[in-house]
This record gives structure tokens, C-alpha cells and sequence, in this order.
């Protein structure tokens, strides 16, 4: 009574999906998002949040794996990794791709041509980082907290 639905739920839950990493890949990520935030019960502002975490690090993601395959004369579609984790209170949005390239915020000057993704990020997020993985690639995640 009066407590917060997710308070009821472990603290601790985790899902993963590898994805094709077309430009279909973001919406689809996106309904994914939405199915696991509704089935942890996790508030709506927060699930919405995260579906815009999810479009901005998914599309660069899609991009950096087109731009890596084409930059070796793959043809091949490549795949991206999209992790959700939920410990209580923070939310953490995970995205993996094939190229090393780390991503970096673009400067004001840039801005007009794109750059907008990373800031939307950076404003619904605690915090955003990114790192090389063992296996190659790297990943991206941001962090978003329940306001309590
Ligand atoms: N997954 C990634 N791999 C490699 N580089 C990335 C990745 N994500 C972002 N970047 C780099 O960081 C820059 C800034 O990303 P950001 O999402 O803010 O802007 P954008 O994708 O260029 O434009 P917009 O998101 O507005 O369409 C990108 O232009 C790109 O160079
Ligand atoms: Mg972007």
C-alpha cells in the first residue's frame, strides 16, 4: 500500500537480445524495451526514458557496425547487443557493436550537423560511459535513476 510496485520485485534482473544490426534494429529495440520495463513494472516515465536511451545508443550503434563493415569491404549485416539491467534504483541501458571506436560527445560548433544523440543521453541519464570489450567491440551503457 503506497509503496512503489517495483519494490515488490527483485532487485536484480537482466535481459539481453542480439540484434541485426539494420536501421529496423532501432524500433524493434525499442518495443523490446518497452515489453521488458512493462513486465518489471517499472514506472513510465522511466520506461520512456529508457525506449529514447535504447533509439539513440541503438542508431549509432547500427551506424559505427555499417561503417566498420563497409571501411574492411564486409558485406556482411553485423549484429549489435542490447542489454537491460534493472538493480534498484538504476537502469541501465548496455549496447554492444563490432567497431573499437569509442564514441565522444560532439563539440557546439558540430552540432548542426547531428551530434544530438549523446546529449539526450546525457540528459535523461546519471551517467554514460563506454569501454573495449575482451572479445572485441565495445560497449556503451547509461545509467538512468528512479527519482524516489
Ligand atoms: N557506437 C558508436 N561507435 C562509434 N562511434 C560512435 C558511436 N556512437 C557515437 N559515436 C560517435 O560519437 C558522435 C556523437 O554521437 P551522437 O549520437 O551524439 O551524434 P550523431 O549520431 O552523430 O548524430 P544524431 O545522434 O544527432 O543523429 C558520432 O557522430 C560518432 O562519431
Ligand atoms: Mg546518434
Amino acid at each position: 500500500m503506497g509503496m512503489p510496485r517495483q519494490a515488490f520485485f527483485p532487485v536484480k534482473q537482466a535481459e539481453a537480445v542480439t540484434l541485426a544490426a539494420t536501421a529496423n534494429a532501432v524500433p524493434f529495440a525499442r518495443r523490446i524495451v518497452a515489453d521488458i520495463t512493462r513486465q518489471w513494472h517499472l514506472p513510465r516515465d522511466l520506461a520512456e526514458d529508457a525506449e529514447l536511451v535504447t533509439s539513440e545508443l541503438t542508431t549509432n550503434a547500427v551506424k559505427a557496425t555499417q561503417f566498420f563493415n563497409a571501411a574492411r569491404g564486409l558485406e556482411e549485416v553485423g549484429r549489435i547487443r542490447l542489454r537491460l539491467r534493472w538493480t534498484t534504483p538504476s537502469l541501465f541501458t548496455e549496447v554492444w557493436d563490432i567497431n573499437p571506436l569509442l564514441p565522444a560527445r560532439k563539440s557546439a560548433g558540430e552540432q548542426d550537423t547531428g551530434g544530438r544523440g549523446l546529449g539526450i543521453v546525457e540528459f535523461v541519464c546519471a551517467r554514460w560511459a563506454a569501454g573495449h570489450c575482451e572479445d572485441g567491440g565495445k560497449l556503451v551503457w547509461a545509467e538512468q535513476r528512479l527519482q524516489s
